[in-house]
């Protein structure tokens, strides 16, 4: 079998596909492929390990010929992977759910208490030895335990959020989805409401859909005008679900308190003005990065190709219509 994979993921994943296929070929550059060399690096593959910053459309999969099985993305979310253009292919595509949940979580709860307790502007203060001893006002932030945690997208990071903050920290749960999240309301009381009453009652908003032409600026500026001066935004899904242009106007209109950022409309850029807003809390897209949950990322990416090759349907197929 011909295996490619367009970066180095780490060894766990990389050695099931060694001891399956013996050799296998990777970019040995710790960068992203660019388009030209990805067209010709999938040519011929039975397989290839995409990671969430390749785009894979159907000139991609033209390009790999009819041989090729399966693209097992290296990510949980496959906004992009164009997934219709595979099922006319028959080419199966597969994401790694499930291991990230938590750690994902996790991370939209840290950039959450970063915003509200201004770890951000803390910091740099701190380093430019501002600092001149205890002050009653200095550095005011906002209450956590009890308050309201809207969620936006009750799937599993969601919910699992929103579990956390519940129990942990007593917060009164709002939601919205296409779907009511049976469990969520059971187990945490939480209410389901539509966008803009989420916007008013809520003083944390974390957003956890999954990026697709409907969520599209989903948070746009009317949406933001529905929030007040104490909200606290958080994005861990995709930048474009946000309107960073908007965002940043109410970022520095103090329309809302402040927001925490994992990922970016213009990935790797960040939109001309946010770097200057204090009251943010921004890292470069790290929702999964712990190295426990990277391995077992690289664990399923690999048992996926592994069974898609072996004749076998892959236990996370996403295009599961197609076959
Ligand atoms: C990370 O952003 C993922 O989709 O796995
Ligand atoms: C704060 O440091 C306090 O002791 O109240």
């Amino acid at each position: 079998m011909n295996i490619y994979v367009t970066r180095r993921i780490p060894e766990t994943g990389l050695k099931m596909l060694e001891e399956k296929f013996g050799k296998f070929e990777m970019n040995p550059d710790d960068r992203v492929l660019t388009r030209e060399e990805l067209l010709e690096k999938v040519k011929g593959r039975d397989g290839v390990i995409p990671l969430l910053t390749d785009t894979i459309d159907d000139a991609v999969f033209e390009a790999a010929g009819p041989q090729c099985k399966i693209f097992s993305n290296y990510a949980v979310g496959f906004n992009n992977i164009d997934v219709a253009a595979a099922s006319k292919r028959k080419i199966m595509i597969t994401n790694t759910p499930g291991v990230l949940t938590d750690t994902t979580a996790d991370m939209a709860i840290a950039l959450m208490f970063g915003v509200a307790r201004r770890m951000a502007e803390s910091d740099v203060y701190m380093r430019a030895g501002k600092f001149q001893g205890w002050g009653p006002m200095l550095l005011l932030g906002k209450e956590i335990t009890g308050k309201t945690l809207g969620i936006v997208g009750a799937g599993r990071i969601g919910e699992n959020m929103a579990t956390k903050m519940a129990k942990g920290f007593g917060m009164k749960i709002l939601y919205t989805d296409l779907n009511s999240n049976q469990n969520m309301e059971k187990s945490l009381g939480a209410k389901k409401v539509d966008m803009q009453t989420l916007c008013k009652e809520s003083d944390f908003i974390s957003v956890h859909v999954n990026y697709c032409k409907e969520t599209h600026h989903l948070i746009n500026e009317q949406v933001l005008n529905w929030m007040h001066k104490g909200t606290i935004l958080v994005n861990t899904a995709r930048g474009p679900v946000v309107d960073e242009m908007a965002l940043i106007k109410a970022l520095k209109t103090n329309q809302i308190f402040g927001a925490g950022l994992d990922v970016f409309e213009d990935e790797p850029k960040m939109k001309p003005g946010l770097a200057e807003c204090l009251n943010t809390v921004i890292a470069p897209h790290l929702g999964s990065a712990t190295i426990d949950t990277r391995d077992k990322m690289g664990i399923i990416a690999a048992q996926n190709l592994i069974d898609a090759l072996s004749g076998k349907t892959p236990e996370f197929l996403v295009n599961k219509e197609a076959f």
